[in-house]
């Protein structure tokens, strides 16, 4: 083994779910302005990267075969963008142990983006700032900026904006996975389409639920969740609905799409609540699997990183 494929950073990047998307009109570049709440939650993708003579991704775990390999990949975006930056090769090999549900609404693109942006940050010694690897995420994505930050926070803006929000206590869920993605762009189109006889009011923060959140207070957060997505989600995949009743029936205190969709949330009392809402959720034939997981969870954080003087 050479030095150089000893050089190894790993870096480890959660999923989020959005406890409120206030989505306003489209704007003349098509996206939307949003209040954005954002929860990071325990489901984590990991990006290693190694030295290569190419930039080159592969990607492991159940869904892998929906994961593109090639230069749309978020991750391959954000090496291409940072060696760009400092004028230099992005010779790399990425891979992706992926747990987070593709195409899902989590948010798991957007993570293997700030995650192989931290990981070649790491790798290649820049020491970015905070400020500049935001910057890069911003560009690459709205959802980016929070996969790095992790935590909650408020996104505002195209959701790229960040106000980190304070969160005490942590907050059971289980996330019912459906079979097949949703595109996030399709289900904007379909808001449009939804909302398209009325103005759309500006979305604003539910001041009500960043209390919740203060407070840890779940019943409180349960009663303010809200996704201004969902209708378009259940409009596109009406089955979802079935999934989000057989959840509110298992004891959910409260039951809605994670952000595009299709994978659904489900906010419980407790971690043993969790547990019996997921069963009855798997039992209930209306999702292919479901997972557990609590909130907030970190941002994305490396986790190694050895070689080259590094240990
Ligand atoms: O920013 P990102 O590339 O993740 O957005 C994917 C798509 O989702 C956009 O092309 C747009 O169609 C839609 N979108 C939107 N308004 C936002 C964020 C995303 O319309 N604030």
């Amino acid at each position: 083994m050479t030095p150089s494929e000893r050089t190894r950073v790993r870096v480890r990047v959660p999923a989020k779910v959005n406890v409120q998307l206030a989505v306003g009109a489209a704007r003349p570049d098509g996206f939307h302005d949003l209040a954005n709440v954002f929860l990071a939650v325990g489901l984590y993708d990991e990006i290693t990267v190694t030295p290569a003579d190419t930039l080159r991704i592969t990607c492991e775990g159940p869904d892998a075969g929906q994961v593109p390999l090639d230069a749309t990949n978020l991750a391959a975006r954000a090496a291409l963008a940072l060696a760009r930056r400092h004028g230099i090769d992005p010779h790399v090999h990425i891979h992706i142990a992926k747990d987070i549900p593709v195409a899902g609404g989590m948010a798991g693109g957007s993570a293997d983006g700030a995650g192989a942006l931290l990981a070649c940050d790491a790798l290649w010694s820049l020491n970015s700032s905070r400020d500049e690897l935001l910057a890069i995420c911003a560009e690459l994505g709205s959802d980016v900026p929070f996969s790095l930050i992790g935590g909650a926070a408020l996104g505002t803006g195209r959701g790229e904006q960040l106000t980190p929000l304070d969160t005490d206590g942590a907050f059971p869920w289980v996330f019912a996975v459906a079979d097949g993605g949703l595109s996030t762009p399709t289900v904007f189109r379909e808001f449009d389409r939804l909302t398209a006889h009325a103005p759309v009011p500006p979305p604003a923060a539910d001041p009500a639920l960043l209390d919740a959140l203060r407070t840890g207070d779940a019943t409180a957060l349960a009663a303010t969740l809200s996704n201004d997505l969902q209708p378009a989600a259940l409009s596109l995949r009406p089955s979802l609905a079935d999934t989000l009743t057989a959840g509110r029936a298992a004891g959910a205190l409260a039951a809605l799409v994670s952000g595009s969709g299709p994978t659904t949330a489900f906010l419980a009392k407790s971690p043993e609540a969790a547990d019996e809402v997921a069963e009855a959720l798997l039992a209930s034939g209306t999702c292919r699997t479901a997972r557990v997981a609590t909130s907030p969870a970190e941002g994305a954080t490396v986790v190694e990183h050895t070689g080259q003087g590094r240990n």
